[in-house]
């Protein structure tokens, strides 16, 4: 059986989905794209010859089962709740929605209709955090993470903050790595080239006495993603840029070395979620990435940004 499904959105990412969705023969079928940019619909039509490209879904004649959205973040309120009242499935890009409340909206409509709601944070289908596993007994008491994702400037998504736009993959990262509530938020940043934050560090400080301090930016003189671990055991640090594992364990690995690195293959993330996605409608699973992650992480955007905007301290649990 396959899932008819719709992709929303052909734009930068969208036309990406587009790809996977008719990569996946086996589990899917491209109804139909919906793009409402005369040059993006016609770069729809070239790439997808077979496929009918609309500009609003309620004109799909064809029954579909599933869409994916990925239309500017400002729509995905919209256009999933309109979705899920009509009893499709959904992957919606991340953030779920522009606001904690929009986002509670959702994932509360797919619980009640039994739908299955993916979200997509894809940075949680790096090969590293597999290979990781062993090296993530790190993340223990105490434990201090650092992650940094910047780039030099490019001109994408400046419409909105580096908070929406990028932190919130890491924010993700964080509650799914280390499992633990966030207690609090501080955050500090500036607001270079737009009207929007662009570069932002903020720390988040869970249970357990773990601490998180990412940095993202889009000012940056260089291209950088990574994410470090250290406690007493040790420290591990992933370079998601050149997909490299390094470890300096607490004692020595063998005689007279302290640090050994290994590499790790690159991998499709979107084609990776949208394998899970099919595969939790058709075996009726939990997908990899719940509503309520989406929600988590969006109300944690809020947190960084009210810190941010009221200097101060924001308390989240406890
Ligand atoms: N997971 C990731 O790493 C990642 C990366 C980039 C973008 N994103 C997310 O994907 C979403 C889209 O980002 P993008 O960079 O592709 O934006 P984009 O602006 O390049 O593309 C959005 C597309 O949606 C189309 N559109 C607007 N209104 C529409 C409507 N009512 N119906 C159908 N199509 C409509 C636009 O014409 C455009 O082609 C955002 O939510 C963004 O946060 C996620």
């Amino acid at each position: 059986m396959k899932v008819k499904t719709i992709v929303i959105g052909y734009g930068f990412l969208g036309k990406w989905h587009a790809q996977k969705a008719a990569a996946l023969k086996d589990s899917c079928e491209l109804v139909a794209i919906i793009e409402t940019f005369e040059p993006n619909i016609q770069k729809a039509q070239a790439d997808h010859p077979g496929v009918k490209v609309l500009s609003h879904w309620q004109d799909i004649k064809a029954d579909f089962d599933a869409a994916v959205i990925v239309t500017p973040t400002s729509l995905h309120h919209d256009v999933a709740m309109q979705l899920l009242k009509a009893g499709k499935h959904v992957f919606c890009e991340k953030p779920l929605a522009s606001t904690t409340q929009q986002s509670k909206e959702i994932d509360a409509l797919a619980q009640e209709k039994k739908l299955t709601l993916q979200v997509g944070h894809s940075e949680r289908c790096h090969e590293a955090w597999e290979k990781l596993s062993e090296y993530f007994k790190l993340i223990e008491k105490d434990a201090i993470l650092r992650i940094n994702r910047y780039a030099p400037f490019k001109g994408r998504a400046t419409d909105v903050d580096v908070v929406q736009d990028l932190m919130i993959h890491d924010i993700d990262l964080v509650l799914w790595l280390t499992g633990k509530d966030v207690v609090s938020v501080s955050a500090w940043g500036q607001k270079i080239r737009t009207n929007h934050w662009d570069h932002v560090t903020a720390e988040l400080r869970l249970k357990d006495d773990i601490t998180a301090f990412i940095t993202v930016g889009r000012n940056h003189v260089e291209e950088e993603r990574s994410l470090e671990v250290c406690s007493r055991k040790g420290l591990v640090k992933v370079d998601l840029f050149r997909n490299t594992i390094s470890h300096a364990p607490a004692d020595q690995i063998s005689e007279g070395v302290f640090t050994q690195t290994e590499s790790y293959a690159k991998r499709d993330h979107l084609l990776i979620e949208q394998t899970a996605f099919y595969a939790s409608i058709l075996q009726r699973k939990a997908p990899m990435v719940s509503g309520r992650d989406g929600v988590r992480a969006v109300e944690l955007v809020e947190a960084v940004l009210s810190a941010l905007e009221t200097r101060s301290t924001v308390k989240i649990y406890g």
